[in-house]
């Protein structure tokens, strides 16, 4: 079942009512960290990883979105007027990240409802990424790029991102059960969704990063709803467990939470400290705080 993996979807219709007011009108996903949209950190982070294929599961709302990964030849123009060379490179890179392709998502059903969107988009046997970009994770090699490389050492299984959290937290995440661990490495045997911390069955956690097969759709499209009254993506993983295999991986690289507002400034601060213009006046700053 292995194949290069060539396709990610992103689940982005969500309506960011934890950013209220700002996302009244303002796709969450576009909120800024540094100097870009907190999805295109995502997507870059896809297009380092090899990943060719953007599909976005979204909402008619949010148009942007659409406009920001494509080409603007009226700024483009301008700042060709103006004379601004390297901020027309950077207004251009966005397209150049890959091939866009959007589907709406009429209602929000929940993140299983949501990758099922995209399921025409997909072929027989395909395996390929999910990414929720609320998520932006620092790391020196894409975390994409490292479940990629477990795709491949397992002969093609899924892989999940994971992340180690204190037990009282487990209720926010989707939480694994394994049989074996070597290092960062663990072969899942189930899963539970945002389980009470004294019924969970560990303290590892998914992460926003997932690499799966088409037969997830099997369970996907039963539409059966879990936890929440939504149609949960971790309840069909376990459709993969037999075949390919489910893998988890705690990756190498620091995971900002940027779905609420601490891990949202968390990241602006970290990115912040790590460009060159502004790190010195930020320390300074942060001291002065
Ligand atoms: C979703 C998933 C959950 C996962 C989390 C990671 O939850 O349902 O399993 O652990 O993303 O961020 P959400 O954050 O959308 O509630």
């Amino acid at each position: 079942m292995e194949n290069k993996i060539k396709k990610a979807i992103f689940p982005i219709a969500g309506l960011g009512s934890r950013f209220l007011p700002a996302t009244k009108t303002l796709a969450k996903e576009m909120l800024i960290v540094l100097d870009r949209p907190i999805l295109e950190w995502a997507v870059i982070e896809a297009s380092r990883s090899g990943i060719e294929e953007m599909i976005f599961v979204t909402s008619s709302k949010k148009n942007s979105i659409i406009e920001h990964f494509n080409r603007s030849l009226e700024l483009e123009n301008l700042l060709k007027k103006k004379k601004k060379s390297s901020q027309i490179i950077s207004v251009q890179s966005q397209s150049a990240l890959g091939q866009f392709t959007y589907v709406i998502q009429d209602e929000p059903k929940g993140l299983g409802h949501a990758v099922w969107c995209a399921k025409r988009f997909i072929e027989k046997n395909e395996n390929f990424v999910v990414i929720l970009p609320d998520d932006i994770i620092l790391s020196k090699n894409p975390v994409i790029g490292q479940m990629i490389e477990i795709h491949k050492k397992t002969g093609g299984g899924s892989v999940l991102a994971l992340e180690k959290v204190p037990k009282r937290e487990v209720f926010k995440y989707g939480v694994i059960d394994f049989h074996k661990k070597s290092n960062n490495f663990y072969q899942i045997k189930n899963l539970v969704e945002k389980p009470e911390p004294s019924k969970a069955p560990s303290n590892l956690t998914v992460v926003g990063r997932y690499i799966l097969n088409y037969k997830v759709f099997d369970l996907l499209d039963k539409h059966k709803k879990g936890h929440g009254n939504e149609i949960q993506l971790t309840d069909s993983l376990i459709s993969l467990i037999k075949e390919p295999g489910l893998f988890g991986l705690e990756f190498d690289g620091n995971r900002y939470d940027c779905g609420n507002k601490l891990g949202f400034i968390e990241a602006n601060v970290k990115f912040g400290l790590n460009d060159k213009n502004i790190s010195k006046d930020l320390k300074k700053l942060l001291k002065k705080i």
